[in-house]
């Protein structure tokens, strides 16, 4: 891997690209639809300059720069993280040899598949969250959102040179299916259910970076595991960035509720609306919409296609070397709850292989434990006592065992009259929605910020909240 990045070079790269004429060319090719879907759903804001990170090594040390960059200008250098030589498959049949540094005939259309769905939610988000420069909080905040926006377009294009180098002629038209559908398209929507839907305001966007950019973290930690090695490298330096989306949702919904605290102390009351803050029954509301569109992207809970993908070494567990078993499965079993017609809940006895969906998700939910603790944490500090909480898993679920059932947020089995008729206490309302629509106002002078939200603790790379984190004409 070339030691330095030529920053110069069309198509900045740290896989050596210039040797691979064949492979340049293509992406050559590739490069101005990518422009040109950027220009036409990427952000509407134009700035001058914003306060970015660039991804320049892949080491521990010093693996990114940060400088004021014209967003259409960003260009990065990173492909795939290093390659260890010793590296060999951790999981399934195949467990012991080494990592594959080619396709596999047998697994070539599986392989592309998983590469495709992940790749598709990477431009996604950036549709869905293309109008949010028009009203953000705040200068920081505006840059957050575009430092979110350009590593996904990234991210887009590690999966698209995977596509190009590995999957031939198929694997260069599914790159250009990725810039063809569109987020929220009638005819032509992205694979995935909550990558169609908008991101409308500034909650939501916390709440999607906390809660679905916190599922990519799972699915690349899968994804990770795998045993074709470049796609393993592709995802841990995806990883590396994806914490970053998630630091700014946690501290997003934090301050949110810092300052609806702040302001029910102020003014004595829950009912802040008057004062421009966001009620706390709204944020749960939020929190329980975005959560449970993100636990239906882990699909069933039972699926043979993940048992077979776990089985070929394509896609691993979370944290798969840690785990202390077998790391084959065909022994173990899982337990899964089971809603039944008469309103009771059963425990089902299924084969580990076929749970790997419900594993995940289960390592998932754990972690969105631990922002909901925050949450909770902060309203403590301010003597309040309403506190968040996660719906159960069965609450407004699309994909799964739970999809045909209508499960209250504690996990009541009710029917659908009942269910229908609560909806607005569990959910945004269309005047919820309006309602946290009408605070978003973009505040753009240095160092202030809008009413609905405190300020950050901390700036960007040791910078002051009052920096110029975006230059504008
Ligand atoms: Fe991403
Ligand atoms: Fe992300």
């Amino acid at each position: 891997m070339p030691e330095s990045i030529d920053y110069d070079a069309k198509i900045p790269n740290n896989v050596d690209l210039s040797s691979d004429r064949r492979l340049q060319r293509a992406l050559e090719g590739w490069q101005p639809k990518f422009m040109n879907w950027w220009g036409e759903m990427g952000p509407t804001l134009r700035t001058q300059g914003v306060y970015l990170r660039t991804a320049v090594a892949v080491g521990r040390a010093g693996w990114a720069h940060f400088d004021h960059v014209n967003v259409p200008d960003y260009r990065w250098g990173i492909f795939l993280a290093e390659r260890d030589p010793g590296r060999t498959i951790a999981f399934g049949e195949h467990k012991g040899e080494p990592a594959w540094q080619q396709v596999p005939g047998e697994y070539r259309a599986d392989l592309q598949r998983l590469i495709v769905i992940q790749g598709d939610t990477e431009p996604a988000s950036v549709e869905q969250q293309k109008l949010l420069g028009l009203t953000a909080p705040s200068l920081y905040d505006l840059r957050n959102l575009f430092q979110v926006n350009v590593e996904e377009g990234r991210h887009l294009w590690a999966m698209v040179y995977l596509l190009h180098a590995y999957f031939g002629r198929e694997g260069r038209e599914e790159a250009e299916g990725l810039l063809f559908r569109n987020s929220g398209s009638p005819d032509t929507p992205r694979i995935l259910g909550a990558f169609n839907e908008e991101t409308a305001d500034w909650l939501a966007f916390y709440m999607f970076t906390y809660f679905t950019d916190r599922d990519g973290k799972y699915q690349l930690g899968t994804l990770k595991e795998s045993a074709f090695d470049p796609l393993s490298r592709t995802c841990e330096f995806m990883l590396k960035e994806e914490a970053h989306h998630m630091f700014v949702g946690t501290t997003g919904v934090d301050r949110v509720v810092r300052r609806s605290a702040e302001l029910m102390r102020e003014h004595d009351t829950a009912d802040i609306a008057a004062h421009h803050g966001i009620p706390l029954d709204i944020i749960q509301k939020y929190l329980n919409f975005h959560y449970t569109v993100s636990l239906d992207l882990f699909g069933s809970e039972t699926s043979t296609n993940a048992a077979n993908y776990y089985t070929a070494g394509l896609k691993g567990r979370w944290q798969e070397t840690r785990r202390k078993d077998d790391h084959l499965l065909t022994e173990d079993s899982a337990f899964l709850d089971r809603p039944g017609e008469d309103g009771t809940w059963t425990q089902e006895e299924v084969q580990a292989l076929l749970a790997l969906n419900l594993d995940l998700r289960t390592e998932y939910i754990a972690d969105c434990e631990t922002g909901v603790k925050r949450w909770n944490r902060i309203l403590d500090e301010h003597e309040i006592s309403y506190r968040f909480s996660l719906p159960h898993p069965g609450f407004n679920r699309k994909v799964g065992a739970y999809a045909d059932f209508h499960i209250t947020p504690e996990g009541s089995i009710v029917d659908e009259a009942t269910w229908e008729a609560n909806r607005g206490r569990w959910l945004p309302t269309a005047e919820d929605l309006a309602f946290v629509r009408s605070l978003m106002h973009p505040v753009y002078e240095r160092g202030k910020i809008a009413s609905w939200i405190a300020p950050p603790s901390n700036g960007i790379n040791g910078k002051p909240f009052d920096f110029e984190y975006v230059y504008f004409d």
